[in-house]
């Protein structure tokens, strides 16, 4: 969280890609971001989502300055909702992105497979056969 008399700065996009380049080292392919909005900042907020929950989410809209807009500016996609995750009405909001090019399977395999599930959190090397 930055503070409030450094916001819009370049502090929280510092921050966030400094992450990705160590979760990137660690060998894990996609960043996921889970976003509450407790305090009524999306078009989601307060609205019973059932049944259609994917057209809503589809109809999103930023009124009110919510951190997805800070999201959005650095790459990450909306991928999903919630509902009432935190309380009728108050919904998470989930984005992500992906840390490396698609066709990198080495890495991608390496960090769903072997490493990322044990060791995330410790740092874990990546080993890749050689010659492939
Ligand atoms: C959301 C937060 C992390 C952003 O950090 P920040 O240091 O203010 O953001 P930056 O200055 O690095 O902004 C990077 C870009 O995102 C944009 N941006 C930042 N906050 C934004 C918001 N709330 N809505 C839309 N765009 C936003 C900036 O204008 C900037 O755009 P640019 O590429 O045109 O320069 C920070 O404002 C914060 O901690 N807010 C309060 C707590 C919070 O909401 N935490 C998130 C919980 S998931």
């Amino acid at each position: 969280m930055v503070r409030v008399d450094r916001e819009r700065s370049g502090v929280g996009r510092m921050l966030v890609r400094d992450l990705e380049d160590r979760v990137r080292a660690m060998g894990i392919h996609t960043m996921f971001v889970g976003s509450d909005d407790e305090l009524g900042l999306t078009s989601l907020a307060g609205v019973d989502l059932y049944p259609d929950v994917i057209g809503h989410l589809a109809r999103l809209q930023n009124l009110r300055g919510h951190p997805i807009g800070f999201y959005r500016r650095l790459g990450y996609s909306v991928i999903g909702v919630m509902p009432d995750a935190n309380g009728f009405g108050q919904h998470d909001i989930y984005l992500a992105r992906r840390l490396v090019p698609q066709h990198d399977r080495r890495v991608m395999a390496r960090a769903s497979c072997r490493h990322a599930p044990d060791n995330w959190l410790t740092g874990p090397q990546v080993h890749l056969p050689s010659g492939s």
